[in-house]
């Protein structure tokens, strides 16, 4: 209830609404439109209230929250529903819970801070109170399982190109999906899945970016390996172009809307395309501890579904779905 009348009073600022208009509007008495009201104000929405001419929206949060990230994003399936918690295990955990219980494609939760929140290969993800971003995307595709990986190349895009956009930096990707600033990593994906023989029935796409780290909030062993975006643009004296929150995540849930409807749409091709203009590892010596071994030559390209084509020291080409690959000049591998 309140944030429809959140809706009135942001579509008609900095005019007034009258209690009646918003009453009649809703369909409930003035005064459950005015305990509406002071519920928002304890949510930080400042609300002018005047006898004569009703209620004003003089100004909103400085702090994500979900109306704020969802209002007019202008997308067509990704943020239409935008859960925020100040804390949660994991937002993947939590998104899980929902699609289970079958909410919409496109469906974001977001936390202020993880307690559990995971990475990838089993590793853990710090989450501190708002020194990053962590949320996570419900997807049904309609794809098969071998595809996911072309979702995972889509977020990679997606959050590239939104940090790109929103302040002018100069993220790539090293695949499949670590996004790099400098050779350092400022945000990690976890893809999941949950699927039959032939269909995924949803997958939870999980985004952590380190938006506001000094290099000591990071663990001793990754902090030649991990930067905050401030901290990239403090850096290279580009404060002026540091964002806020809610700005980035807006950003970031636009463009995947964008690779998703390519993805939903049959469009591989182009996709694959789009992540190798933004690689850091094609051209590049890398190192691959896998399953069955450890290699080491050179990143040739991504195939249509995502593997990485490495020309092997040994003289065998391999094309790599999953493992961990370190390529030269990037997170502290030299
Ligand atoms: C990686 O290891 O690089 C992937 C890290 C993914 C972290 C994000 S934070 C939001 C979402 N919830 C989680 O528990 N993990 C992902």
């Amino acid at each position: 209830m309140r944030y429809k009348i959140l809706m009135a009073l942001r579509e008609a600022s900095p005019e007034f609404v009258s209690g009646e208009a918003l009453s009649k509007l809703l369909g409930v008495t003035r005064t459950t439109v005015w305990k509406c009201i002071n519920e928002l104000r304890t949510e930080d929405y400042d609300i002018e209230a005047s006898s004569g001419n009703g209620y004003r929206l003089v100004s909103k949060p400085g702090q994500l929250n979900g109306f704020e990230t969802a209002y007019r994003l202008g997308t067509a399936i990704i943020g239409r529903n935008v859960s925020y918690f100040d804390m949660l295990d994991s937002t993947n955990s939590y998104a899980k819970k929902l699609a289970t219980k079958g909410c919409e494609d496109g469906t974001v939760v977001i936390a202020g801070r993880q307690t559990a929140g995971r990475g990838r290969i089993g590793r853990r993800w710090e989450s501190p109170q708002d020194k990053g971003l962590y949320l996570t995307v419900v997807l049904k595709p309609g794809i098969p399982p071998e595809k996911i990986q072309l979702l995972t190349l889509v977020a990679s895009v997606a959050v590239v190109d939104a940090i790109n956009t929103v302040c002018g930096a100069g993220a790539g990707i090293k695949w499949p999906n670590d996004i790099i600033l400098d050779g350092k990593k400022v945000c990690g994906i976890l893809t999941e899945m949950n699927c039959e023989t032939d269909l995924v029935n949803f997958a939870v796409l999980g985004i952590g970016i380190n938006f506001s780290q000094t290099a000591d909030d990071f663990p001793e062993d990754l902090r030649d390996k991990a930067v905050s975006l401030i901290a990239y643009l403090q850096n290279k004296g580009m404060e002026s172009k540091i964002p806020n929150r809610l700005d980035l995540v807006r950003g970031v849930l636009t463009e995947l809307d964008k690779g998703y409807a390519l993805l939903t749409g049959g469009c591989g091709d182009k996709i694959v395309e789009m992540w190798k203009r933004r690689s850091l590892t094609i051209g590049r010596e890398v190192s691959i501890q896998h399953r069955d071994g450890h290699y080491t030559g050179t990143a040739l390209d991504i195939t249509g579904d995502g593997r990485l084509v490495v020309s092997c020291s040994d003289g065998a080409i391999r094309e790599v779905l999953s493992g961990e690959i370190s390529v030269r000049g990037l997170l502290g591998y030299i």
